[in-house]
């Protein structure tokens, strides 16, 4: 089986598979964004691979490069439909809704003065993310008018276009903690809860991981979130609201897994590469 490796600079994670793939005795090309260059007319450089596992931490590399190769039929962990529905904020809680999973109350607007119109129908508090991101970067928790006001003006004056797209959402007053599952191949493999101070759990943010059990309604909430964006390898942000009731806030593609291998005791690589091949044999 021939089986490709698309990335940019090795991390933890993409070492930790590469490793994997070695001690399984599976070569694997490592196809590199800064390198790469697509000749858009001959498919046929990269029809040859059975399957190309996508790890650039660029979104929009990733989008373009598994655009090009689906058209070509390759096959790809994750699909350009995965990546480009997690890849935006707005497309993955659209597409939770369509599949009745729960989600936090999100609207969205275009210009400030909508935007804040939206903002006084939910009610304070509110959290306003730009619809493209991650990590936790420029998402806002906003308490009041005074502080929509503020935020509104900083994003119409210092902003870039993206900026001008209004992702308002219902904040949670969750517990100190949030929980991310990791699903793959339709299975949900293990969870983490991410505990910090901050009502920002990320933990590129300094949340702490620690093993969260699969119960039968996270494993089948999880499941559901991972199928509404499309299947494949995914992690999925979990809200604890203050009745117990579980609301998805996002799935993310191409995601981190460094702090959980440990953490839940659970091979993430070895399962990761395990879907792999069975992408590539067809099989999935
Ligand atoms: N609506 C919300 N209510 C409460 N906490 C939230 C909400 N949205 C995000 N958070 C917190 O902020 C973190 C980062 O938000 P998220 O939407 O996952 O963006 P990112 O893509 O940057 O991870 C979440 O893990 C959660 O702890
Ligand atoms: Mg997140």
């Amino acid at each position: 089986m021939k089986i490709g490796m698309l990335m940019s600079r090795v991390r933890v994670e993409e070492k930790l598979l590469l490793q994997t793939f070695e001690q399984r005795g599976i070569s694997v090309d490592l196809l590199d964004d800064r390198e790469l260059v697509f000749d858009l007319h001959h498919g046929e450089q990269m029809q040859t691979y059975d399957v190309i596992l996508e790890r650039c931490i660029n979104h929009s590399r990733a989008l373009y490069s598994l655009e090009l190769l689906n058209s070509w039929g390759v096959r790809t962990v994750n699909t350009y439909e995965v990546a480009s529905i997690c890849g935006n904020k707005f497309s993955t809680t659209r597409a939770l809704i369509a599949h009745q999973v729960p989600t936090p109350r999100t609207m969205l607007a275009f210009t400030p003065e909508s935007a804040m119109q939206a903002i006084e129908t939910l009610g304070y508090p509110v959290v306003l993310k730009p619809a493209v991101g991650s990590w936790g970067r420029l998402i806002s928790k906003i308490n009041d008018r005074e502080a929509a006001e503020a935020v509104l003006e900083h994003k119409t004056v210092l902003g870039t276009y993206q900026h001008s797209i209004f992702y308002i959402q219902d904040f949670v007053d969750k517990p100190k903690r949030d929980i991310r599952t990791f699903v793959v191949g339709g299975e949900t493999i293990c969870g983490i809860y991410r505990t910090s101070e901050h009502w920002i759990t990320n933990t590129a943010r300094g949340g702490k991981a620690t093993n969260c059990p699969i119960t039968p309604e996270l494993d089948a909430l999880s499941r559901a979130a991972a199928q509404a964006v499309g299947g494949g390898i995914v992690a999925i942000d979990i809200l604890e609201d203050p009745t117990g009731e579980l609301l998805v806030n996002e799935v993310n593609y191409t995601m981190e897994f460094r702090n959980s291998i440990d953490t839940t005791g659970v091979d993430i690589p070895n399962k990761i590469v395990d879907y792999v091949l069975k992408v590539g044999r067809g099989e999935a």
